[in-house]
Order: structure tokens, then sequence, then C-alpha cells
């Protein structure tokens, strides 16, 4: 959580809200969150991961991911987001991607990088959880990036 946008959840009304939000976003179309599951264990939740801020007017959102801490390290959120991209630029026709990262979280840039990313802008102080200020990297990518070979392999 240390580079989670809210502070850890401390009670189960928490976790039904943000089903609840979950549950609303995806009526609405303002979002979509997934659960990532393995083949091997379809029924053990590993994390999450989403689209949101999405505006379709300029077909852009932003992505969001994150796993249970015994599932970092073997490419899951990889995997995972490269069926949300293509999920985006694909059947949601979306055209830009966008990701707002602390500039201390490395795992998630090599996330986003090898999904194709780029960095695109630095904001500083742009964040507050629970006292803590941090700056923000942006990354972005384009559909047309993404045709022309970025996926990773
Ligand atoms: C960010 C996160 C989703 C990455 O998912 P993942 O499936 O573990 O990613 P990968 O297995 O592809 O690993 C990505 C890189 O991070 C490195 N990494 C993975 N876990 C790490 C850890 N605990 N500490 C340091 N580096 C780590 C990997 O070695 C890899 O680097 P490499 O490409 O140079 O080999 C995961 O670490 C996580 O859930 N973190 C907490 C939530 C979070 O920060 N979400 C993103 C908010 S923007």
């Amino acid at each position: 959580m240390r580079y989670w946008s809210t502070p850890p959840w401390t009670s189960l009304t928490q976790a039904h809200d943000w089903l609840e939000r979950a549950w609303q976003g995806a009526q609405t179309g303002q979002s979509y969150s997934w659960v990532i599951s393995s083949r091997e264990a379809p029924d053990t939740l590993l994390g999450t991961c989403a689209l949101f801020a999405i505006q379709p007017g300029c077909r852009r959102a932003e992505v969001g991911y994150g796993l249970a801490r015994p599932h970092w390290g073997h490419g899951y959120a990889t995997e995972a987001m490269q069926a949300v991209v293509t999920h985006a630029f694909g059947a949601m026709d979306l055209r830009r991607l966008e990701a707002d990262i602390d500039p201390d979280n490395h795992a998630s840039q090599r996330v986003l990088e090898r999904l194709g990313f780029v960095e695109e802008g630095y904001l500083r102080e742009r964040w507050e959880v629970d006292g803590i200020v941090s700056d923000s990297r942006l990354f972005g990518l384009l559909r047309r990036e993404w045709r022309a070979g970025s996926q990773p392999t």
C-alpha cells in the first residue's frame, strides 16, 4: 500500500464500498475493475486491475493495478494489463491510456515500460495520503504505438 492512492482499509465496510463503486462504475461506463486470478487457482484473488477516469469523448482513460504481496515478481501485472490494454484499444475503441505512479515505485514503472508506456511528465506534490506528500510521474500509451508493436513479448 506504500504507493497506493488511499491508506490501507481498516474495515470490511470499505471493501463492500469498493465493490459497490466498482459495480456502479461498470454500470455507468465510468470505470471497469477486474480481479486477477491464475489458471491453476481461478478462485484465488491475486490482485485487481482497472480502467478509470474514462473520458469517452476524448477516448482516454487511466489504468491502475495492484497485487497481493505473495504474488509480486511473477509478471502477473504485466500479463493482466496486456489484456486490459488490448480491450481498451480494441472493444472500447480508446485512443490514449494514462498512468500516474509514485517516482519510487520501480516495479510499477517496469510494468508500464514493458507495456510500451512512455514517460510524459512529472507533477510535484500531487498526492497527500495519510499526511505523506508525494510527487507523480505520468506515463502515456497511444493506440497507434500499441499497434506499432509495443506489446510485450
Ligand atoms: C507494481 C506491481 C503491480 C508489479 O506487479 P508484478 O506482477 O510484481 O510485476 P512484475 O513481476 O512484472 O515485476 C515488475 C518489475 O518489478 C520488480 N519487482 C517485482 N516485485 C518487486 C519487489 N517486491 N521489489 C522490488 N522490485 C520488484 C521485478 O523484478 C520487475 O523488474 P524487472 O522488469 O527489472 O525484472 C506490484 O509490485 C504491486 O502490486 N505493488 C503494490 C501496488 C502498486 O504499487 N500498484 C501500482 C500503483 S501505480
